[in-house]
């Protein structure tokens, strides 16, 4: 069920509205996400959202902007259409954008990121860089860690309190988890100021500003 969302199709909302631990808070979390896009950019700006799933935050963010939809599962891509008719969506991939260079004001993105490898993620964020124009944002809300002690932290706890269930489902998850300690030192090495702030026990939220 938790691969890559590639085939989730109809299911994924269902598993969103559960507000489980990898979901806590998703709904109040996308209103975040778009309160900064909207917050960081003027009123005719193009917004990319990416990987738009099934458009729970495009539906939000084109109150107030436009937004073009990146998304490569055509499963998704038709709920994304079904929530919001009219909404222009592209297939594409986190390390290759169908976009032209310095055409983007803002790439937001939730809970896409952290499947990547780390290979894969690098090479992404140069696509953004690519795409962004100067001054441009990227906005993300995904699973993480702070860093690799706190990682090695939270498992030991989940240990200590016999919270089998939660370890399993980390294991199962986990794998490809970026830590935010990361994310900091590879969007700064691409020329990017970087700030976020821990908003579950699993899901942080960053915003990187092409300088
Ligand atoms: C967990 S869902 C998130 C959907 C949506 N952003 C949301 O917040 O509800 C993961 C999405 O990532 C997409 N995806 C998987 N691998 C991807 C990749 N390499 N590049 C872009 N999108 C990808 C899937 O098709 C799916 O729509």
């Amino acid at each position: 069920m938790r691969d890559n969302g590639i085939s989730w199709g109809d299911s994924y909302d269902l598993v969103v509205q559960r507000d489980d631990w990898f979901y806590q808070d998703y709904a109040v979390i996308l209103r975040e996400l778009a309160d900064i896009v909207v917050a960081g950019t003027e009123l005719n700006s193009l917004a990319v959202e990416l990987p738009v799933g099934t458009a729970n935050l495009t539906a939000l963010l084109l109150e107030k902007r436009s937004v073009i939809g990146v998304e490569p599962s055509g499963e998704m891509a038709r709920i994304a259409r079904r929530r919001c008719p009219g909404l222009r969506i592209v297939g594409g991939w986190f390390r290759a954008l169908p976009f032209r260079d310095a055409s983007v004001d803002a790439i937001v993105s939730a809970y896409g990121l952290h499947r990547l490898s780390r290979e894969d993620r690098i090479d992404s964020i140069g696509e953004m860089r690519r795409v962004l124009r100067r001054g441009g944002h990227v906005v993300v809300a995904d699973m993480m860690f702070r860093d690799a002690a706190s990682e090695r932290a939270l498992r030991e706890d989940l240990v200590q309190k016999g919270a089998k269930t939660k370890l399993a489902l980390l294991d199962e998850e986990s794998d490809e988890y970026p830590l935010f300690s990361d994310l900091q030192i590879e969007f700064g090495r691409f020329g990017f100021s970087f700030s976020g702030k821990q908003r579950t026990e699993l899901v942080w939220l960053f915003r990187a500003k092409l300088r």
